[in-house]
């Protein structure tokens, strides 16, 4: 079977969709600078995660791909045949307290990793981008033929960014390329800087949940099983060169699709949701919406429907416990 290159391979979507690749045949060569973002521990018990189920299928390697020379360092001798380039600085509030970290991680290290992409003339490369380059004026349900020309955060600004140089590697190099605008991932193995690993553990702890938009935010919660099957399908059919005009609108190999799960649910039933399944009421605090925060954000998923076949098979009534169940479990609370 092929190998591919997965970078963010220690991170919450790029270790789910290591798995799946190893789990059904394909080899892995994973990379990850195991930052600090939030608790390396978490990106190393995620790379043992793998290793226990797919020893023999699984390399990792531990580099910074923003730092060319180590990049090249890192993958001489190595083999592979396609790319999923899901490492990056994620995040909207950190973008206003540490923007250096977007440049570094998501301008450069996308232009890195097209360049890898064009010296070895991949067959395919699929990105991260994320609905956050919808911005605040966004129509609903959010489609990728929708202009998205008003960021509102500087993380936002950087995916559009990874988009745009990617369309000129597909149009100059004629490299099959594909963006994946993913919507709010959420389940096992999740990230603690987001909203429902903060709200399951104030609540296990006592601690009171900081509630933004005074409750009245939106978001289409996408459980990371049904990511990481858009991921693999997007993945195993590389956008032809065909002279026909791609969802997004390239005329090159370049393909934009969301992930979503085509249900923009209440912040308030969410909460609702985790209060049950960790059987204890929350503490709620309300606040005003962040800056650089969107108050909703709703899928149009028809593209990747009628492309690849992806359907979201998992609602929040059921990956909402399936979420907690393992953060006890993990966390031993
Ligand atoms: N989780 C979501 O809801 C969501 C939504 C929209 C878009 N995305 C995008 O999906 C991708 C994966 O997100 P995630 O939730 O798994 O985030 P994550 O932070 O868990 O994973 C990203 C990984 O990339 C690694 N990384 C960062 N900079 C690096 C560098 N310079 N070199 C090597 N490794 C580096 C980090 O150590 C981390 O393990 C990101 O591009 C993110 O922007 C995620």
């Amino acid at each position: 079977m092929a190998r591919i290159l997965v970078t963010g391979a220690a991170g919450f979507i790029g270790a789910a969709v290591t798995k799946r690749l190893c789990a059904r045949g394909d080899s892995v060569l994973g990379l990850d600078s195991l930052n600090d973002y939030y608790q390396v521990s978490l990106k190393e018990d995620r790379v043992a995660d793998i290793r226990s189920v797919a020893p023999e299928r699984f390399t990792f390697k531990k580099v910074d791909f923003s730092d060319q020379h180590a990049l090249t360092a890192a993958l001489a001798g190595e083999e592979f045949t396609r790319i999923v380039h899901l490492g990056a600085q994620a995040g909207v509030r950190y973008s206003l307290e540490n923007p250096r970290a977007y440049v570094d991680a998501n301008l450069t290290g996308q232009v890195n990793m097209l360049e890898i992409a064009r010296e070895r003339a991949v067959g395919h490369m699929v990105y991260a981008s994320s609905s956050s380059v919808y911005g605040g004026r966004a129509t609903y349900p959010s489609s990728v033929d929708d202009r998205v020309d008003h960021p509102v955060s500087l993380y936002a600004a950087t995916k559009r960014a990874d988009e745009l140089m990617s369309e000129t590697y597909a149009h100059l190099f004629r490299l099959p390329l594909t963006g994946l605008r993913f919507f709010t991932v959420y389940g096992p193995w999740g990230r603690p800087d987001m909203a429902l690993w903060l709200f399951a553990s104030a609540i296990f702890e006592d601690r009171p949940i900081r509630i933004y938009g005074e409750g009245e935010m939106y978001r289409d919660f996408t459980y990371i099983d049904d990511i990481v099957t858009g991921v693999l399908a997007s993945l195993d059919s590389a956008p032809s060169d065909d002279g026909m005009a791609k969802p997004g609108g390239s005329m090159g190999p370049h393909a934009i699709y969301n992930i979503g799960n085509n249900l923009s649910e209440h912040l308030m039933k969410v909460i609702d949701l985790v209060e049950q399944a960790c059987g204890k009421a929350a503490i709620r605090e309300y606040h005003p919406i962040q800056p650089g925060e969107v108050r909703r954000t709703a899928a149009n998923i028809e593209a990747i429907q009628n492309d690849l076949g992806y359907e979201p098979t998992v609602r929040i009534e059921q990956g909402i416990p399936a979420f907690v169940d393992w953060y006890r479990e993990y966390s031993g609370v």
